[in-house]
C-alpha cells in the first residue's frame, strides 16, 4: 500500500525518519521475541534495559561524550530545564550569566531570576534578534556560577557558529533545535539540554548531558524529581521514565549512526541550508530574517512584502504538499524547519514552490 506523506517544515514536533516510523509500526504489538509492546513492558524489565542502555551508549558515541558527563532522560520538555539548570546549578551567593539571543532564551532567563541572581552578559534583542553577539560584547560575571546560552535560535532562525570563551565557567546551552546536526566538542560545556522533539525524537523525553563534577551542586532540599544527583543516582529511572519516547529516541540514534553520523548529516544540513538561502538571496522578493553569518541551519526564517502574501504563501505551499511554513506565532512571517530527518528533496521541492511563487506574486 502507497502512503502519502507530506513535507513536514514543523519546527517541532517535527518531521522523523520513515524509517524509524516503519521499525516502530512493525514492532508495536511485540517487540521481537519479547511479546509485548514497548509500551506495555515494565521500566524496570530486561527488554526496557537494553533500549535504555542502548539510547545512553549510541548517545555516548555519536555526540563524542566522555565518561566525565552524565546523560539523562528526564521530562518536562526544554522548558523545565529553565527551572531546573538554576535550580541546581546556581548556588548561593553566585550569579548566572544569560547570553540572551531569542525568545527561548528570553524565558530561560525569566525562570532563574525567580531562583537567583542573574546578569545579562549581552542580548541582541534589540534589532529583533537578527544576530548572534560577538565575543567583544559579552559582559560576563567573575565567578559566575555558569554562562546560559541557546545554541540555535528556532523562532528567528539564527545560530551561532562558534562557541563563546566563557573562562571557567561552565557553559550551558539549550540545544534544543540543534543538537546532533553537527560535531559537538562537549567538553567545552557544563551542560547540555534538549528536548527530543525537533531532533532526536518525540515529544516528551528531554535530554540532559551534565558534567559529573557540577552534580555536587544539587542541594538536598530541591524537589527529589528536580534533582539532576537524584537522576543521575537513579540512571534516569528514579520514576517511570518516558519509555515511548525513549525507545523512538533510541532507533533514531540508530538510524543517524547508520547515515555516518554528526559529521556525515552535518553535510546534509549544509546543502539542504545552502539551496534554501540561495534562492532567498536570489532577488529581493524575499526578505531573510537573520544576518548572513548568524544564519540557522535548522530553522530558515524570512519575510514577503506583506502579511497577506505571507498567508497566502503558506496556505498555497500547505495545498502543494509543504506543511508548517508558518513562522512563529510570536514573531510572523514564514519559517523552513528543516532538521536532520527533513529529506533533501523537500527542500528541493520547497525552492521550486518558492520559484513559481514569485513568478506569480513578485
Ligand atoms: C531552543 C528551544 N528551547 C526551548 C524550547 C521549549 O521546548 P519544550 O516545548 O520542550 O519545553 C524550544 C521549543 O521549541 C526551543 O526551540
Amino acid at each position: 500500500m502507497s502512503i502519502h506523506r507530506v513535507f513536514n517544515f514543523s519546527s517541532g514536533p517535527a518531521v522523523l525518519p520513515l524509517p524509524v516510523l516503519e521499525e516502530a509500526q512493525r514492532n508495536l504489538v511485540t517487540l521481537p521475541g519479547v511479546g509485548m509492546s514497548v509500551l506495555e513492558v515494565s521500566h524496570r524489565s530486561k527488554p526496557f534495559d537494553e533500549i535504555l542502555h542502548g539510547a545512553l551508549s549510541d548517545m555516548r558515541e555519536i555526540a563524542g561524550i566522555s565518561d566525565d558527563y552524565e546523560i539523562l532522560f528526564l521530562q518536562g520538555g526544554a522548558s523545565l530545564q529553565f527551572s531546573m539548570v538554576p535550580m541546581n546549578l546556581l548556588t548561593q551567593g553566585l550569579t548566572a550569566d544569560y547570553i540572551v539571543t531569542g525568545d527561548w532564551g528570553k524565558k530561560a532567563l525569566k525562570e532563574a531570576k525567580k531562583v537567583g541572581a542573574t546578569a545579562v552578559a549581552a542580548s541582541t534583542e534589540e534589532g529583533n534578534f537578527v544576530r548572534i553577539p560577538a565575543q567583544s560584547e559579552l559582559r560576563l560575571t567573575p565567578g559566575s556560577a555558569y554562562i546560559h546560552m541557546t545554541s540555535n535560535n528556532t523562532i528567528h532562525g539564527t545560530q551561532w557558529h562558534h562557541l563563546p570563551d566563557v573562562g571557567g565557567a561552565p557553559l550551558v546551552s539549550d540545544m534544543s533545535s540543534d543538537i546532533l546536526s553537527r560535531p559537538l566538542d562537549a567538553a567545552k560545556y557544563g551542560l547540555i539540554y534538549a528536548g527530543a522533539q525537533k531532533n532526536l525524537g518525540p515529544s516528551g523525553v528531554t535530554v540532559v548531558i551534565i558534567r559529573k563534577d557540577l552534580l555536587a551542586r544539587s542541594a538536598d532540599a530541591l524537589p527529589t524529581m528536580l534533582n539532576y544527583r537524584v537522576q543521575a543516582e537513579h540512571g534516569s529511572r528514579y520514576n517511570t521514565p518516558p519509555a515511548f519516547g525513549i525507545y523512538i529516541l533510541r532507533l533514531v540514534l540508530t538510524w543517524l549512526k547508520g547515515l555516518g553520523g554528526v559529521a556525515a548529516i552535518e553535510k546534509v544540513n549544509e546543502r539542504k541550508a545552502a539551496m534554501l538561502y540561495a534562492e532567498l538571496d536570489r532577488t529581493a522578493f524575499w526578505a531573510p530574517h537573520a544576518q548572513k553569518n548568524a544564519r540557522s541551519r535548522m530553522n530558515v526564517t524570512f519575510r514577503l512584502s506583506s502579511e497577506a502574501l505571507e498567508s497566502q504563501f503558506a496556505k498555497e505551499a500547505m495545498a502543494a504538499g509543504l506543511d508548517g511554513l508558518k513562522g512563529h506565532r510570536s514573531v510572523g512571517g514564514l519559517r523552513a524547519s528543516i532538521y536532520n530527518a527533513f529529506p533533501e528533496e523537500g527542500v528541493a521541492s520547497l525552492v521550486q514552490f518558492m520559484q513559481e511563487f514569485e513568478r506569480r506574486n513578485g
